[in-house]
């Protein structure tokens, strides 16, 4: 069961981009428990429509295949939502991807691939839904960016780009503000997701490596950040727009050259979604 009270988002309609796996998929299945009524878009129209007959088992979910670098498709998955459900409450982010390289051998087209996705994509998911029906009707956005806020070493790329839509988000908060939208970010740290995992590749459990250097000693797991995800849209956060949330227990606080934590299971994870069979 969601924290969340049930039935929160009852009559909302949500659209999620990246919403058929990793966060996206946990975000997704939140506000369906909660009663929302979601369309997950993303690029591969095969495995979008595979976790939208999945998650359809906990909610009125639709599939809308869209490459959020292409302004048509954007415009398209917009308008198609709408003549879908007649109207939207929440719109977020949470599409993106990434390489790991280094920024020496980084080519132009990968960055501008990247910064394409996570950048340009969330500016174009936001306009449409602004132009289409937020600026006459309201609404909320919630953009998912990353623990880039002490630069993002191998992967430049999506660093600069979020932090990116750390400021855009900044930007719309004000331009939108009178027309009763509000805009923020959440910014996981290391979460374990199955499209997390692919980014890191196979070779190193890159999460085992990792959890040392974490205040938690243990990573993330994605209903982590759906909660927060839903919180911000939820009238609970009536009174909060243009900020990022952090969703990583300190860890971009935290180096072990300046503080040492010893190891420690104290900060056991909330998981109330069964982790999917593999
Ligand atoms: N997920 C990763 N890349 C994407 C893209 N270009 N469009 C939609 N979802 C994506």
């Amino acid at each position: 069961m969601s924290v969340l009270r049930p039935n929160l988002f009852r009559g909302s309609v949500a659209i999620v981009t990246g919403g058929g796996s990793g966060i996206g998929r946990a975000i997704t299945y939140e506000l369906l428990t909660l009663g929302c009524k979601v369309v997950i878009a993303s690029r591969n129209a095969e495995r979008l429509e595979k976790a939208a007959k999945e998650l359809g088992e906990v909610g009125d979910v639709t599939s809308i295949p869209c490459n959020i670098r292409k302004e048509e498709e954007v415009q398209a998955l917009i308008s198609q939502a709408l003549e879908k459900y007649g109207k939207l409450d929440f719109l977020v982010n949470n599409g993106g991807g990434q390489f790991m390289s280094p920024v020496e051998s980084m080519s132009l087209k990968g960055w501008n691939a990247v910064v394409e996705t996570n950048l340009t994509g969330t500016f174009l998911m936001c306009r449409e839904a602004y132009n289409q029906w937020f600026k006459a009707n309201g609404g909320s956005i919630v953009n998912i960016v990353a623990d880039m806020w002490r630069g993002f070493p191998m992967m430049a790329h999506t660093g600069a780009a979020r932090h990116a839509v750390v400021n855009l988000t900044q930007s719309l908060a004000i331009e939108w503000a009178e027309d009763g939208v509000r805009v923020n970010s959440v910014a996981p740290g290391m979460v374990e997701s199955s499209t997390a995992a692919a980014n890191y590749g196979k070779e190193a459990n890159v999460f085992d490596v990792v959890k040392e250097y974490l205040p938690t000693k243990r990573t993330g797991v994605p209903d982590e950040v759906s909660s927060v995800v839903c919180f911000l849209l939820s009238p609970g956060a009536s009174f909060i727009s243009g900020t990022t949330i952090k969703v990583d227990c300190g860890s971009s606080l935290y180096t072990r050259l300046m503080w040492n934590i010893d190891n420690h299971d104290k900060l056991p994870a909330y998981q109330w979604i069964p982790k999917p069979k593999l």
